[in-house]
């Protein structure tokens, strides 16, 4: 049975209601946070904190294939977490290891497509060999695009396209007045997955820890107090009624959107002041 198929008629019914809004985000990131308090608080050892997070991974990227979204980007693991306990770091791997091998069949059969975007050479092996097969084999599947943030860092993405635009721009391939908003972003990891529109963080901290530092610029933030292993799809649903009823101004004003009045300026600002200064 695939994802839409076993979905009961109540949920389906919220759904249906949660799409009828009419504008539900494109691209959903999420910092799957609180796992070691949630086994803290019940007396067991972190890992099984991280594995019942699991639980809420299958619930969210069920609920978000079913509500027709075409984007889900999870913070797994980032470079800054490689500095846990050794014991910790290498359940963690375990654990990705057992959910890529035991969900791919089910991911494909419900047309998502795998993606990855972190420093996969740091990866254990045979993580780097199941992220790369199934990558490979959910190529061409046209559903939602699932990317798993694995040994991510949102500043060393961006220290990494730096580099690479600097090697382009002594190869002559780019001259520095080409840098605009829409190149550098053709060099991040993220290139070919829009701006998230919304930023979900579990268990109530407000920061970003790294996580899409570029690509969030104009994304709306949602904070839920539930620790992730709670997370599950009522929680999204509650976060998705609250992006849905918010105005995205992008720097413009109210009044500007509700008369549906289109920018004048063609050019981004940056481009703007470089011709600007190339003329003078
Ligand atoms: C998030 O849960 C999962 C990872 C960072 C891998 P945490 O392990 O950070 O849980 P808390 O924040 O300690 O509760
Ligand atoms: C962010 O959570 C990283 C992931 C969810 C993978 P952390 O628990 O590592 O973040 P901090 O240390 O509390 O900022
Ligand atoms: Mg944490």
């Amino acid at each position: 049975m695939t994802w839409n198929e076993e979905q009961n008629s109540k949920d389906k019914e919220i759904q249906e209601h949660l799409i009828a809004q009419g504008n539900l985000p494109k691209h959903i990131a999420v910092i799957m946070d609180g796992n070691g308090r949630w086994a803290l608080a019940r007396q067991f050892a972190r890992i099984s904190g991280h594995k019942e997070g699991i639980e809420s991974v299958r619930d969210i990227v069920k609920a978000s294939s079913q509500l027709g979204i075409k984007y889900l980007t999870l913070y797994a693991f980032s470079i800054e977490n490689w500095n846990r306990p050794l014991n910790e770091v290498g359940g963690l791997m375990k654990l990705l290891e057992h959910y890529l091998r035991q969900e791919l069949d089910e991911l494909h059969k419900n047309n998502v497509r795998l993606f990855t975007i972190g420093k996969v050479s740091s990866l254990p092996k045979v993580v780097k060999k199941l992220l790369h097969e199934a990558m490979e084999r959910t190529a061409n599947n046209t559903g939602l695009t699932l990317t798993l943030a694995l040994s991510y860092s949102g500043r060393w993405d961006i220290v990494r396209a730096v580099q690479i635009i600097s090697l382009d721009v002594r190869r002559g391939k780019i001259s520095p007045e080409d840098i605009n908003d829409e190149l550098f972003s053709s060099y991040l990891q993220t290139r070919d997955l829009p701006d998230p529109d919304i930023l979900i963080r579990s268990s109530g901290e407000m920061r970003l820890s790294n996580f899409l530092l570029w690509e969030i610029a104009y994304g709306e933030i949602f904070i839920s107090q539930k620790l992730w292993p709670e997370f599950r799809r009522d929680e999204l649903y509650e976060a998705l009624y609250n992006y849905t009823s918010r105005e995205r101004r992008f720097g413009r004003t109210s009044s500007q959107l509700a008369s549906g009045e289109t920018p004048d300026r063609k050019d981004s600002y940056f481009k703007r002041v470089v011709d600007a200064l190339k003329n003078s």
